[in-house]
């Protein structure tokens, strides 16, 4: 009998490792799992990206997280991201979902959430379609300027009062993507516009809230739950914004004169049809990638630009340096231009400080293993959610001299150069890097060079520069406290 059991378990083993590929994966280890919860015991809900790095230091670089029953591989560190994103960027360059973000892109559509072949023609298109905009008659540079100079005409009739700056600033950021997706910009107090802001502002916060994440780990949870039905809400209005613009487009789009990504998206669609080829130019792609744009492209931009005015507010020595530079550089009247950034290496630097202790997209977006793959001798299956953490790499200490510190020496040689630093990784890397980085990084200079260059700016009269709290608040995006300025005109 013993034997008939010891042949029967080693059938079973043999016939179960033929079937489950699983026998054969070997996970990356890390803190032990409770069942069904997993590790949510240890997780800070409002800011997950603390407890991962924390647990980076006991398990290392590449570990294994359960995000209730799933496993979710985590790395950190410049090294370990890098050799994931770059190294090994075919296996690493899926995009990870959730049930928000499943239900948000309609199933993998657009590019933020987009998923295989639909995500590559998407992204193929729309930044060669910001490339041409870019170029037009009317460039984006003179787009940014033009509208940091409405910006600075808003901060000046607060004539030096304290006023909270971050629905104006994102109204400005917002109108550069807004005059490419839709051709052209709205007025500050349009309501629509404000709706659009507002639903963006919500759902970057409800997107990761302790109700959101608790509802993409248990699903069966949706009665107790609330946030998740809100995200739905908000993202069928915000898309149903950009559909109603597609149908009022269609009939007067011209080949010869596309107005916007919209026209450029419709003359496309058109072409595709006429051959008959047409698979991933339909509305939902359209409806989704727009959203895409118009979200990423207003939010993290204007948080960065939030962060850099509060920094400035908070380290007055470093915001002196910078106007003496603007000073030297442009001078008081005509307006910056994306060429001066070359001769303004503090500026650059301060700037590209400002984005590492920012941290604004601390978690990365999610991603997932293409293919099962091998790294650094762990045999990770296909279809793996995987978090490159971002924040762990902007203050890696092996590539920081003062990890948590602002400190635009980071960025600056002995003699006052610009140096580029490969740990600056605000933007991620690989095949699914930031597609907006370069239009983000003119916006960031020309929008912030302008605000220096008309104002010095200051804590209200109460709040002393030491008082100036940088606890992010929690959510997609880590964004400063709202906080409240002055303006001095110079
Ligand atoms: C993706 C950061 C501005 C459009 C991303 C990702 C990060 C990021 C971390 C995820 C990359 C990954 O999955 O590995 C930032 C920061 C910005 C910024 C820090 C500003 C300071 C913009 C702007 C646009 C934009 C202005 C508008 C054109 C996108 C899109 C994706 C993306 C479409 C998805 C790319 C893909 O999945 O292929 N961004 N971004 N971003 N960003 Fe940005």
């Amino acid at each position: 009998v013993s034997l008939a059991l010891v042949l029967t378990a080693f059938m079973f083993l043999y016939f179960y490792s033929k079937s489950s590929k699983s026998f054969n994966y070997n996970f990356p280890p890390g803190p032990p799992a409770l069942p069904v919860i997993g590790n949510l015991n240890i997780l800070d809900l409002h800011r997950p990206y603390k407890t991962l790095s924390k647990l980076s230091e006991t398990y290392g670089n590449v570990f294994t997280f359960h995000m209730g029953p799933k496993k979710y591989v985590v790395l950190t560190g410049y090294e370990a991201v890098k050799e994931a994103l770059v190294t090994q960027a075919d296996d690493f360059s899926e995009r990870g979902q959730t049930h928000t973000t499943e239900i948000f892109s309609k199933g993998g559509n657009g590019i933020v959430f987009g998923k295989g072949e639909s995500w590559k023609v998407m992204r193929r298109f729309t930044l060669s379609t910001l490339r041409d905009f870019g170029m037009g008659k009317k460039t984006i540079e003179d787009r940014i300027i033009e509208e940091s100079q409405r910006l600075v005409e808003v901060f000046q009739s607060h004539k030096g009062k304290p006023f909270d700056p971050q629905i104006i600033i994102s109204s400005a950021v917002s109108n550069i993507i807004c005059s490419i997706v839709f051709g052209d910009r709205f007025d500050y107090g349009d309501a629509q516009f404000l709706n659009l802001q507002r639903i963006v502002n919500e759902s970057v916060k409800l997107g990761a809230s302790p109700k959101t994440q608790l509802y993409n780990m248990f699903p069966f949870l949706d009665f107790f739950l609330s946030d998740h039905k809100k995200l739905r809400r908000n993202g069928k209005m915000f898309q149903g914004y950009f559909r109603n613009t597609y149908k009022d487009c269609k009939d007067s789009v011209d080949s010869n004169d596309l107005r916007s990504f919209i026209d450029t998206f419709i003359s496309r669609q058109r072409e595709e049809e006429a051959r008959n080829s047409n698979k991933y130019f339909h509305e939902d792609n359209m409806a989704v990638t727009s959203a895409n744009l118009f979200a990423a492209g207003t939010e993290t931009t204007s948080t960065t630009l939030r962060w850099g005015l509060l920094l400035m507010m908070k380290y007055p020595h470093i915001q002196d340096k910078v106007q003496e530079e603007i000073e030297s550089v442009i001078g008081r009247e005509r307006p910056p231009q994306a060429e001066d950034r070359k001769s303004m290496p503090y500026m650059d630097a301060v700037l590209h400080e400002i984005q590492r202790v920012g941290n604004v997209v601390p978690m990365n977006l999610l991603h997932e293993t293409r293919v099962d793959t091998t790294f650094r001798g762990y045999r990770i299956p296909k279809g793996t959610p995987v978090i490159p953490l971002l924040s762990s790499v902007l203050s890696d200490k092996t590539q920081w001299e003062t990890p948590h510190q602002f400190n635009p020496n980071h960025f600056l040689d002995a003699q006052g150069k610009f140096v580029k630093r490969d740990a600056f990784m605000p933007f991620s890397a690989g095949r699914r890097v930031c597609l907006g980085e370069t239009l983000a990084k003119m916006e960031l200079f020309l929008f912030f060079t302008m605000l220096l260059q008309k104002f010095h700016f200051r804590p209200p009269q109460e709040v002393s520069p030491e008082q100036l709290d940088l606890t992010p608040t929690p959510g997609v995006t880590s964004s400063p406290q709202p906080f409240q300025l002055c303006t001095l005109s110079h």
